[in-house]
């Protein structure tokens, strides 16, 4: 069981957590923001927390609310990982368009597409120098489900990666073309796909379609763009054997998250361990978390992940 958190993301910073809020830095932007699963005391004094930009507010304590803006916030608000940038925007459900978490995950598929040579880019560096292939200038194909604003497309294109983004919300999909404009991607580079995941991987699967790396971050539930609902428990089982099959032989990665679930980090590894028994590889599991500047971490979901 892995605790596992990013090593070179420097626009983002967890200050602090404390009283049920997170202290965060994007950039220069501080933030006040909700996370129920904080019980415990804050390590910076209250002056510290006073100075953030904005505030999150939610009278009914429910996941929507408003923004207390104390200091304007930039704009553009651009984040970069290594080279890779992200527009950042505050939604009215306490969220910036950007999980800094997933930083790690990037770390680590950014590892195993380059079979382990791949030097993380530290900030100012070139990641798209790196090139994808695997060491036979193959350009390897990924697929994202569960895309969002595309923070995992944006790190793996601008690694020479072709993705295939698929996300139910069309607002979604929108920010994650502002974030591929924003990175000067080639048109070619990212696959643009407004579906259900289920469905999609369903119909990939009749084609005959193969991938070289699947990553998939399911909420607890969804909808399909036709108000199908998506339940973590009830449809990730089949949508992860279906996924399996649409690995190629020469496949490097799945990795499967979990967050907001009633899953453990166990039970999604049991279940992706029965789900590609019939490939080798290492399969690895654990929290995903983020170290505040103190050391102490805050678990922000779970994953079980696949490599050859
Ligand atoms: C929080 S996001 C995942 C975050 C993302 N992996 C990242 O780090 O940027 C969950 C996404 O799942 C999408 N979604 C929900 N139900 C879906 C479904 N049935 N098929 C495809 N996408 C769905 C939502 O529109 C949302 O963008």
């Amino acid at each position: 069981m892995i605790l596992e958190t990013f090593k070179n993301f420097s626009d983002f910073e967890l200050l602090d957590s404390g009283l049920g809020y997170r202290l965060e830095r994007w950039c220069a932007a501080t933030l006040q923001r909700p996370d129920p699963q904080i019980i415990w005391q804050c390590s910076l004094p209250v002056e510290e927390w006073n100075k953030a930009w904005a505030i999150f507010e939610s009278p009914s304590g429910s996941e929507k609310g408003r923004w207390e803006i104390k200091q304007a916030l930039p704009h553009p608000w651009i984040v970069k990982f290594g080279e890779v940038q992200f527009q950042l925007k505050l939604s009215p459900f306490k969220h910036t368009g950007l999980f800094a978490e997933q930083a790690a995950n990037w770390e680590w598929m950014l590892a195993k597409i380059s079979n382990g040579k791949f030097q993380i880019p530290s900030d100012g560096s070139s990641a798209s120098n790196s090139s994808s292939a695997d060491g036979n200038n193959r350009v390897l194909k990924i697929l994202n489900l569960f895309a969002y604003t595309g923070g995992t497309t944006m790190v793996l294109a601008k690694a020479g990666c072709q993705v295939t983004h698929v996300d139910a919300s069309k607002p979604a999909i929108t920010w994650a073309n502002e974030n591929h404009k924003l990175n000067n991607l080639p048109a070619d580079s990212v696959r643009w796909i407004l579906d259900d995941a289920v469905k999609f991987v369903k119909r990939e699967l009749k084609r005959g379609a193969k991938y070289d790396g699947i990553i998939m971050d399911p909420p607890a539930f969804g909808h399909s763009p036709t108000g199908k609902t998506w339940k973590f428990n009830d449809d990730l089982p089949g949508l992860l054997s279906d996924c399996v099959e649409l690995l190629s032989d020469d496949a490097k990665f799945l990795v499967v998250n979990g967050y907001a679930t009633n899953s453990s980090a166990l039970a999604l590894n049991n279940l992706l361990e029965d789900s590609i028994s019939s490939k080798h590889g290492k399969i690895e599991f654990g929290e995903l978390c983020l170290k505040q500047k103190s050391g102490r971490l805050l678990s922000t979901g779970i994953f079980s992940r696949w490599s050859k």
